[in-house]
């Protein structure tokens, strides 16, 4: 970009808040975009990355972008569904079998209409970061099948589809931030959770849980959202700068996060500080069945579209 189009007066601070520590996707991520930002705008951009919900928790920082006090956010998606009920389809069970499922889905027509809701809401989205696939732990035995979430204290991110999905086993969800479950685990306020392989590994989850199942149940990606307002009054060349900055770093972002979970699962087969069960063909195909309901409550609320443009459903 040009400098020398903007004085010194004109600085541009762009407080970038986020809940996960730094060696996780999403950390690495955004202090790579800050770097570059800062580099390429000649510091005239300056991006400060605040970690590990030391600004705002989860269930703030919402508001925080809305009122202004920070500028830029990634909530994962499940957590969006606070302002957008809607997105909550990428919560559902066995929706989708791959990273690239989830792309091709959200640059299709019902991904579209998805950020065109959040916009009418006044938030723009810049992109989508990978994290992973969730995994499920417990404390006292390995989960298996759908019964053996019976009655168990699970810790949720808040999004109705995944108290849906635990629920109608006789589950207890529970919405606790993230920067809590491990004191959450402590204090014997929940027995289990799910969470992607970074997550689990960052936060030593894998150190208060004794039993891993590796059954990819679900979705965890994150959506960069800027305030409209805020996104409107920059320049055009500082948003054209952002806009191809985070589109390079988003390549390299979903690189590194396939990587990331891949290498924490096998750090965490040769600790063996924790016992793993893999999901096995038949039982992932009990489990689709199971969540079946899941599907229909969600159908009801928001009609069929979201779900009929589902990969599984279109073939
Ligand atoms: C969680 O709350 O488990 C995740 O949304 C954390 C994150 O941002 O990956």
């Amino acid at each position: 970009m040009d400098h020398e189009q903007l004085s010194e007066e004109e600085r541009i601070v762009i407080r970038f808040s986020h809940v996960v520590g730094e060696d996780t996707p999403k950390g690495l991520a955004a202090r790579k975009f800050a770097k570059l930002m800062n580099e390429r705008s000649g510091e005239h951009v300056e991006v400060q990355v605040f970690p590990n919900g030391i600004l705002y928790k989860d269930s703030k920082e919402m508001e925080a972008l809305s009122n202004g006090s920070i500028q830029m956010i990634a909530p994962a998606t499940s957590k969006v569904t606070s302002l957008v009920p809607e997105w909550s389809v990428i919560d559902l069970p066995y929706a989708f079998e791959s990273y690239e499922e989830v792309h091709d889905y959200i640059d299709g027509d019902t991904g579209q209409e998805l950020i065109a809701k959040l916009d009418a809401k006044g938030y723009v989205m810049l992109g989508m970061w990978d994290n992973g696939f969730k995994q499920l732990t417990n404390r006292s035995y390995p989960i298996l099948h759908p019964s053996d979430v019976a009655d168990l204290k699970i810790r949720i991110m808040p999004s109705d589809i995944l108290h849906e999905q635990f629920s109608i086993f006789g589950a207890v969800p529970i919405k606790v931030d993230f920067n809590t479950v491990f004191q959450s685990f402590e204090g014997g306020e929940i027995d289990g959770q799910e969470n992607t392989m970074s997550n689990i590994a960052s936060k030593n989850i894998h150190l208060q849980q004794k039993y891993l199942t590796v059954s990819n149940h679900g979705y965890l990606g994150y959506v960069l959202m800027m305030n409209k307002e805020f996104w409107n009054g920059l320049p055009e060349e500082v948003q054209l700068l952002i806009t191809e900055t985070l589109s390079e770093v988003s390549d390299w972002e979903r690189e590194l996060a396939k990587e990331l979970n891949e290498s924490e699962l096998t750090e965490m087969e040769e600790c063996a500080c924790i016992e793993i069960h893999y999901i096995s063909q038949a039982e992932k195909e009990i489990w689709e069945e199971a969540f079946e309901p899941v599907y229909e409550y969600y159908r009801k609320r928001f009609g069929a579209k979201y779900i009929d443009s589902l990969p599984k459903y279109k073939g």
